[in-house]
C-alpha cells in the first residue's frame, strides 16, 4: 500500500462521520478518527500552538504510522488541521515515528523517525530507523527533507528526536536500544542538517530497561531533567506498574561533557494511562507537558467506536525545593470553566452523598481533612466505575477503575501527602479522569469506560467518618 497526504484525509472524512461519541474526549484532543499514540512537535509558531501526534488514519489499531496535526490558541481548543506527514518517501516507508518540532527562523521544522525495514517487516534485523527532517512556512504544508541522520553501525531501535538549541548550537538527542541497555544519544549541529556525533547523554544502569524511547531535556531553575520513557523496568512495590513507564532523573550538564544525574529515576505520572510525554516553551516561558492518556497493549473499548486515543491536559512541570518535579493542569485550562458549584463542608458517616447525575466534563476541586478521619476508605465514585479514595490503613490516596466488561480493572496509588490537608483537583472526560495532588505533589491518571446511565458523581465514607472541608465543582465545556 502506497500513503499520501491527500488519502488520509480522504479516509478521515469518510471515518469521522461514522464515529460513536460517548467516550470521545469533551475537552482533550484526540483524532478525528483512527488511531492516535504519542504527542510530537509540540511547539509555539506564529502565533499558535501546534500539536502533532502519532496516528493511523485507516484503522483504529496502531499500524504505519502518519503524523495528525491540530492547532490552538490556548492549548484546551483544539482546531484539526491535514495530516502533516504520511508514510510515503524511502526514508519513513514504515512510519513516520515520533519526533519534535523547532523553529528557526520563520520556518517550522520537524525532526522525526523514519522507520523502515530492509527485508521481511516481522524481522527486527531488518529494521532500520532513520531521523529525518521537514520543513514549513506556514506551519500547515511540510516539505520532506529526507534523511538527516543515518542509523549507527550495529543499532536498530534508534527513534524519537528531540531538538532544542544552546546559542548558536542546535542538540538533539535519540533514545536508543544497545543489546538489552536502553540508551540517549546526543548530536549537534549548526544547520539542523549536517550533524556531528557527541556521544552517550545517559544510559541504563542494571535494570532500568532496554530501550529508552521518546526522551526529552530540558532545563528548570537551573537544573537539568532527563525525561523519558523506558521499556523493561520490572514492577517494584507500588512503582512500576504499567507495561512501560514514563519519567525523569535531575541532574547536571555542560555541552561536551556527559549529565551526571543526581536523582534516581521518577515516575512522572501514578495513573494506569500515561506515556511518551514531551515537553514544549510557552511564549512566557513556562515548561508544559502534554503525555499520550493510553498504555500500550491495554484495552482500549474506544476502537469499537471508530477511534482510540487521546492526549493528556497541557500540564505544567515545575521543581520543587524536594528537587522533585511538581504538575499542575496549565492555567489555560481554567478558561474550559463553566458557572461553580461549590459543595457543603461535611460530614460524612457510612454514607454516600450525591453530586451530579451525568459527569461527563467536570472539574471538581476538594479538600478533605484527613487527621480525624476513621471511615476505611473515603473519597468521590463515578458511577460503579470509578473511586479515588484514601485508604486509610494503607495510608494511600487511591484510584481503582473496575470495568470487567472491558478486562479494565485495578488500582493505581500514591502516599498521602504529609499533614492534615488532602486537596484534590479532578478532571473527569467522557473516557479519561486525571486527579492532581496537593498542588503538583503527585497526579494520577488512566482511562475510564463508563457506560450510559454510569456517570453518578457521589462522595462517599465507608465504614466510619471523613470530613470534606471544602469543595465545589464546575462543568467544563468548549
Ligand atoms: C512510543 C513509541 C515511540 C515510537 C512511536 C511509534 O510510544 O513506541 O518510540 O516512535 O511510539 O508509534
Amino acid at each position: 500500500m502506497t500513503f499520501s497526504i491527500a488519502d488520509a484525509e480522504q479516509e478521515l472524512q469518510k471515518r469521522s462521520a461514522t464515529l460513536n461519541p460517548r467516550w470521545y474526549p469533551r475537552y482533550h484532543l484526540a483524532a478525528r478518527a483512527g488511531w492516535m499514540n504519542d504527542p510530537n512537535g509540540l511547539v509555539w509558531f506564529d502565533g499558535w500552538y501546534h500539536a502533532f501526534y502519532q496516528h493511523h488514519p485507516y484503522s483504529t489499531q496502531w499500524g504505519p504510522m502518519h503524523w495528525g496535526h491540530a492547532r490552538s490558541k490556548d492549548l484546551v481548543h483544539w482546531e484539526h488541521l491535514p495530516v502533516a506527514l504520511a508514510p510515503e518517501g524511502p526514508e519513513d516507508k514504515d512510519g513516520c515515528f515520533s519526533g519534535s518540532a523547532v523553529v528557526d527562523g520563520d520556518t517550522l521544522a520537524l525532526i522525526y523517525t523514519g522507520h523502515k525495514f530492509h527485508g521481511d517487516p516481522g524481522n527486527d534485523d531488518n529494521l532500520y530507523q532513520v531521523q529525518c527532517l521537514a520543513t514549513s512556512r506556514d506551519g500547515i504544508h511540510f516539505e520532506r527533507q529526507g534523511q538527516i541522520i543515518d542509523t549507527p553501525a550495529g543499532l536498530h531501535h534508534f527513534r524519537d528526536p528531540k531538538v532544542w538549541r544552546e546559542g548558536d548550537t542546535w542538540y538533539l538527542i535519540v533514545g536508543s536500544r544497545v543489546g538489552d541497555t536502553g540508551q540517549v544519544r546526543l548530536y549537534s549541529s549548526a544547520d539542523l542538517r549536517q550533524w556531528q556525533e557527541e556521544g552517550i547523554l545517559g544510559e541504563a544502569q542494571e535494570g532500568m530497561g532496554y530501550m529508552w524511547e521518546c526522551p526529552d531535556f530540558f532545563m528548570l531553575n537551573g537544573k537539568r531533567i532527563l525525561m523519558f520513557s523506558p521499556q523493561g523496568l520490572a514492577a517494584e512495590g507500588y512503582r512500576h506498574r504499567n507495561l512501560f513507564q514514563s519519567g525523569y532523573m535531575i541532574g547536571d550538564w555542560l555541552p561536551g561533557q556527559p549529565f551526571v544525574a543526581q536523582s534516581e529515576f521518577i515516575e512522572l505520572d501514578h495513573g494506569h494511562d500515561f506515556y511518551a510525554p514531551q515537553s514544549f516553551l510557552t511564549p512566557d516561558g513556562r515548561r508544559i507537558v502534554i503525555g499520550w492518556l493510553d498504555m500500550w497493549e491495554s484495552p482500549m473499548p474506544e476502537q469499537q467506536d471508530g477511534w482510540a486515543g487521546m492526549l493528556s491536559l497541557p500540564r505544567e512541570i515545575r521543581l520543587g525545593a524536594d528537587n522533585r518535579l511538581q504538575m499542575v493542569p496549565a492555567e489555560e485550562v481554567a478558561t474550559l470553566r463553566g458557572s461553580y458549584y461549590p459543595l457543603l463542608a461535611q460530614q460524612l458517616h457510612n454514607q454516600r452523598s450525591h453530586i451530579v447525575d451525568e459527569a461527563e466534563a467536570i472539574e471538581l476541586e476538594l479538600v478533605w481533612s484527613m487527621k480525624n478521619a476513621t471511615a476505611e476508605s473515603y473519597g468521590l465514585a463515578l458511577g460503579d466505575g470509578l473511586r479515588i479514595a484514601v485508604d486509610t490503613q494503607a495510608q494511600r490516596l487511591t484510584l481503582e477503575r473496575r470495568y470487567p466488561q472491558f478486562a479494565l480493572e485495578g488500582t493505581r496509588s500514591v502516599a498521602l501527602p504529609a499533614g492534615d490537608r488532602l486537596s484534590l483537583r479532578i478532571f473527569i472526560d467522557r473516557s479519561s479522569v486525571e486527579v492532581f495532588v496537593n498542588d503538583g505533589e503527585a497526579c494520577l491518571s488512566s482511562r475510564i469506560y463508563p457506560l450510559e446511565g454510569q456517570r453518578e458523581l457521589t462522595l462517599f465514607a465507608s465504614n466510619g467518618r471523613a470530613t470534606l472541608h471544602s469543595g465545589g465543582y464546575w462543568p467544563l465545556d468548549k
